[in-house]
């Protein structure tokens, strides 16, 4: 079955869904295949938390999985792209927010407070573009290496920030923290 067939939505949508990586996802006991993540159930949809097993996520790839019918990327970042993110100069940034709840206030938009790990390999966003709700492109898309958004131009980084372009806000990173060393729970 291709993704055209089985997923419901907009051709946009259906299009950052190639990106994704391997990988499934557990809700309680039950586990769910990478297809069915893909076109959720209404059940699966509302669902306010959710456990991603990303151990099969290899370096330089993105998992993106469906969650409170958003798609969150889930990016298992290089090293080029850890360091290319601290190098940024903070006094560049269009957004010098975090846009990271789980920091619980507002934090300065650097590249450390924007992943789920201390060492920064692991970047987990809500992939709606703060312009105006499309989904951003993945790997490496745009002119700073991170996502690029086609409906009207945004750019952003490699740690999901907002460099150029109409959207006003880095991209909202979700609740979410490691449950064990390759499981995310979301929500
Ligand atoms: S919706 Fe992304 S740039 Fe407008």
């Amino acid at each position: 079955m291709s993704h055209a067939d089985d997923h419901v939505g907009t051709r946009r949508d259906f299009l950052y869904f190639a990106t994704a990586g391997a990988g499934t996802v557990a809700a309680g006991a039950a586990a769910w295949t990478l297809v069915n993540q893909m076109n959720p159930s209404a059940d699966v949809q509302a669902l306010s938390s959710i456990q991603v097993d990303v151990g099969g996520i290899e370096t330089g790839t993105q998992l993106t999985v469906k969650w409170l019918g958003k798609p969150v990327f889930i990016r298992r970042r290089t090293q080029a792209e850890i360091d290319e993110g601290r190098a940024v100069d903070l006094n560049d940034l269009i957004d010098p927010s975090a846009q990271n709840p789980n920091l619980g206030g507002v934090e300065p938009a650097t590249d450390e407070n924007r992943t789920l790990d201390e060492a920064g390999e692991w970047l987990v966003q809500i992939g709606v573009c703060t312009h105006l709700g499309c989904v951003p492109i993945g790997d490496g898309a745009g002119d700073f290496g991170g996502w690029f958004c086609p409906c009207h131009g945004s750019h952003y980084d490699t740690a999901g920030r907002i460099r150029r372009g109409p959207a006003p806000q880095n991209l909202h990173i979700p609740v979410a923290e490691f449950l064990d060393d390759t499981t995310i729970k979301l929500g």
